[in-house]
C-alpha cells in the first residue's frame, strides 16, 4: 500500500429538506453576502431556488444570483461571476445545482481569491493561494464536487476542457436531499450513476500494489451503483435508491477509494473530457462510450485487476483463463450501460467523430496530460488515437 494524504473537510449535511438548514450553515462559515451560482434553470422550475432565497430572507442574509452554468461550464460565465463578486463584496459561493454549478463557482471562487487570468491555474501555468469559501446544494448525484477538490471548466476559445485539483475549493458544506434528484431526467440519472462508478474504477484500474481495504470499499461501491442505477431505471421516485447513488456519488470522489493506490489511472476521464469539449455531450455518457475501448486496450497489462472486478464487481462465473474472464468482465460492463441506456461507442453516444477530429482530440488529450498519461497502461498520443479510433 502507497501512503497516501486522505482530507474531506466539507461538512455533508443528509437527508430529506436539509436545504432548510443553508442560512445557519453559510452562518456557520462566515457568509455574509453571498452569490447564488445555478445552472440553466432546473432550480427555478423546480422550486429549489426560491426556497434558498425565501430561507435567506428570512434569517437577513445578503445575496445576489447568477444562473447560467452550463453543462460543461464556460469559463466566460466564470469572469463574470468573479466580476459580479468584486463589485458586490460577495464572501461566501453557494452554488444550487449539479456538477457544472459547483465547478463554476469553485472557478469563481479562485478568481476572486487570487490575482491574474484565472485561466492559469487551468492551464497549469500557476497554483491557487486561496479560494472563496463555497458551499452546495447538490441537485445531481455524479462528479462528486461537492465534496471533492476539482472543478472541470471549458475555455470557449479552442474548445479546450481543463480540470483544476487544491484542497482550498473543497466545499465547506454539502446538502444533499436525495429527493431533490428526483426531477432529473432519466438520462441524466444514468449518466450520473455512470460517473460516480467511473471515479471509482479510475483508482480501481491501477498498476499500484495491495490496497485490500480499500479494493473492499471501491468492490462495494461499484456494485451498490450499479445494483441501484437498475432500480431507478424502474423506478425514478425510490427515494433508498436515490439516497445510495447520492451517498456513493460523494464517496467516490472525496478521495476514500484512492487510498493506498498509486493516484489512479484517470485516461477514461482525459479522453471523455476532449469529447466534452469538441462536442459537448453529456459527462457520463462520453465515459461510457469510451470506457469499452480504453480497457480492451489496457486489460492485459493490468490483468489481476481486471480479473478481480470480472468476479467481484460483474459477479461473472470464475472459470477460463485470467484473460478469458476480464473479457467477459468488460462485457458485463457495457452490457449494464446499454441496460441503463448509456451508449459504448461514439456513434451511440450520437457523434460522428471525423478522423480529423479523433486525431485533434488525442493531440489535445494527449497535451493535456504532459504527453503521457495512466496507470493501468501508459497511454501516449498514439495510443489515445488508437483507443478513439476503437471507439467510433
Ligand atoms: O443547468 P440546469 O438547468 O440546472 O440543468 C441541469 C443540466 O441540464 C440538469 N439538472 C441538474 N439537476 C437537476 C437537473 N434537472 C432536473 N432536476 C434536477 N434536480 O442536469 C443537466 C446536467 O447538469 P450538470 O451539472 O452539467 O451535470 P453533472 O453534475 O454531471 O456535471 C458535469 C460537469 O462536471 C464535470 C464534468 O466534466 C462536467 O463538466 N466533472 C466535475 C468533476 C469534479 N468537479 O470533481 C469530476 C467529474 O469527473 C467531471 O469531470
Ligand atoms: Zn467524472
Amino acid at each position: 500500500m502507497f501512503g497516501f494524504n486522505y482530507y474531506t473537510p466539507t461538512k455533508v449535511v443528509f437527508g430529506k429538506n436539509t436545504e432548510s438548514k443553508v442560512a445557519e450553515l453559510i452562518r456557520e462559515f462566515g457568509g455574509t453576502k453571498v452569490l447564488i451560482h445555478y445552472g440553466g434553470g432546473s432550480v427555478v422550475r423546480t422550486g429549489l431556488l426560491k426556497k434558498v432565497t425565501d430561507t435567506l430572507d428570512a434569517a437577513g442574509i445578503n445575496y445576489i444570483t447568477l444562473g447560467g452554468a452550463v453543462p460543461n461550464p464556460h469559463l466566460g460565465l466564470v469572469y463574470e461571476g468573479i466580476e459580479l463578486c468584486k463589485k458586490e463584496n460577495v464572501d461566501f459561493l453557494l452554488a444550487v445545482g449539479g456538477g457544472s454549478a459547483i465547478d463554476s463557482a469553485k472557478a469563481i471562487g479562485y478568481g476572486v481569491a487570487n490575482e491574474g487570468d484565472v485561466w492559469d491555474f487551468y492551464d497549469y501555468k500557476r497554483q491557487a493561494q486561496g479560494c472563496l469559501p463555497v458551499g452546495v446544494i447538490l441537485t445531481l448525484s455524479a462528479t462528486g464536487s461537492e465534496m471533492s477538490d476539482s472543478s472541470v471548466i471549458t475555455k470557449e476559445d479552442g474548445l479546450v476542457k481543463r480540470g483544476y485539483s487544491s484542497n482550498y475549493s473543497r466545499p465547506k458544506f454539502a446538502i444533499m436531499n436525495p429527493e431533490l434528484t428526483m426531477t432529473l431526467p432519466d438520462y441524466q440519472t444514468a449518466c450520473g450513476c455512470t460517473d460516480i462508478m467511473m471515479h471509482t474504477m479510475e483508482r480501481y484500474f491501477t498498476s499500484g500494489g495491495n490496497m485490500e481495504l480499500t479494493d473492499e470499499l471501491a468492490e462495494g461501491l461499484l456494485r451498490t451503483v450499479k445494483k441501484n442505477a437498475v432500480i431507478l431505471r424502474d423506478d425514478p421516485k425510490n427515494y433508498d435508491a436515490r439516497a445510495e447513488v447520492m451517498w456513493a456519488g460523494s464517496l467516490a470522489h472525496n478521495g476514500l477509494t484512492g487510498c493506498g493506490n498509486d493516484g489512479g489511472d484517470w485516461m477514461t476521464h482525459k479522453l471523455e473530457h476532449e469529447l466534452g469539449g469538441l462536442f459537448d455531450v453529456a459527462h457520463g455518457a462520453g465515459l461510457a462510450a469510451v470506457w469499452g475501448s480504453w480497457a480492451r486496450y489496457v486489460y492485459k497489462n493490468c490483468l489481476p485487476r481486471f480479473k478481480k472486478y470480472a468476479l467481484n464487481v460483474m459477479e461473472v462465473a470464475n472459470t477460463g483463463t485470467d484473460e478469458e474472464i476480464a473479457l467477459k468482465g468488460i462485457e458485463a460492463t457495457e452490457d449494464f450501460y446499454r441496460s441503463i441506456n448509456m451508449p459504448t461507442n461514439l456513434r451511440e453516444l450520437g457523434i460522428k467523430a471525423t478522423d480529423e477530429d479523433l486525431k485533434l482530440m488525442a493531440k489535445k488529450c494527449a497535451v493535456g496530460v504532459g504527453g503521457k498519461g495512466g496507470s493501468a497502461r501508459v497511454l501516449d498520443e498514439e495510443a489515445m488515437l488508437a483507443i478513439y479510433r476503437a471507439s467510433v
